[in-house]
């Protein structure tokens, strides 16, 4: 994979983030994901949809999370939360897990949030949980080895690594989902394995240093031809979305999620009146 540096040049002109900056002074992208933009988005909707609902469900609730990073966005959520119970989260990344182990055991949150740096499809017995949770890996990509952080890779669409979680048979799964990985496959996927989507949040995010990756981007603009991706050049949408399933004459809001996940990147371009030379890219 290309170097930090080179993915910086392809930044089509918008100002570096925050964490490209860090990449410049030297860090290395490439042992853990990094991006805040996106952990303060999970941490948000995560907040929103699962916590502040789930202490409703059970007093001392469980919730496996699939992927945790660093574990910033369950631990500000959690310190922001009066949640009792407990969240196993699982991380290949064992750079990733330190971290987040580190930070835990700051927080004094051990007794909340324990880390098992393995992959969550190696465990050998499912285990039982109230929620299932994950911002997972979802950048499309034939080939992983061809990332710069190959446990990003969420498979030639972007979305295996969700079906694949969808598939678990959880009652409840918190997912994010990006607008760019085929998310109508995704959701017929859903509901044809049982789930509603019974609350969701939608957040336009800039295309990152993940996601501008050369391989990334030349896969997601062929499945932009091929109505698979949705996205314009400022921007994409990531929805986080809460699946039920056997929820009793609950409403299932799955045709609404799309309907806005998939309105970005195909419509008119803007001509605001009296400068017609102003436009919004397709
Ligand atoms: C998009 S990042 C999200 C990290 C964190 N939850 C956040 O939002 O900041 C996805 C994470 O999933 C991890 N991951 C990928 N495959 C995994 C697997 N099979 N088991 C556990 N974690 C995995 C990656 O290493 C990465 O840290």
């Amino acid at each position: 994979m290309s170097t930090a540096t080179h993915i910086i040049h392809k930044n089509r002109g918008q100002a570096p983030t925050a964490f490209e900056r860090d990449v410049t002074r030297g860090q290395d992208f490439c042992r853990k994901f990094i991006c805040p933009e996106e952990s303060m988005r999970y941490a948000g909707s995560l907040e929103q949809l699962v916590f502040n609902k789930i202490q409703d469900l059970s007093p001392y609730p469980t919730i496996i999370e699939f992927g945790s990073g660093t574990g910033e966005p369950v631990i500000s959520t959690i310190l922001r939360s009066k949640f009792s119970g407990i969240i196993h989260g699982y991380e290949i990344n064992a750079d990733s897990a330190e971290t987040a182990e580190g930070l835990i055991e700051e927080h004094g949150l051990d007794q909340h949030y324990v880390i098992h740096n393995m992959s969550f499809f190696d465990i050998p017995h499912i285990p039982k949980a109230d929620y299932l949770i994950a911002n997972p890996p979802y950048l499309p990509c034939g080939d992983k080895g061809l990332l710069a952080l190959p446990s990003l890779c969420g498979g030639i669409d972007g979305n295996e690594v969700s079906k694949n979680l969808l598939s678990y048979n959880y009652q409840n799964v918190f997912l994010e989902i990006s607008s760019y990985s085929n998310p109508i496959a995704l959701i017929e996927y859903a509901l044809n394995q049982g789930y509603k989507i019974s609350d969701f949040q939608i957040t336009q995010m800039p295309f990152g240093i993940y996601s501008r990756q050369d391989v990334v981007q030349q896969r997601i603009l062929k499945m932009k031809e091929e109505g698979k991706a949705f996205f314009t050049n400022n921007c994409y949408l990531v929805g986080s979305a809460l699946f039920t399933k056997d929820m009793n004459n609950g409403i299932d809001l799955s045709q609404e999620f799309l309907t806005c996940l998939t309105s970005i990147g195909y419509h008119q371009n803007l001509k605001p009146s009296g400068n017609s030379a102003m436009g919004l890219s397709p």
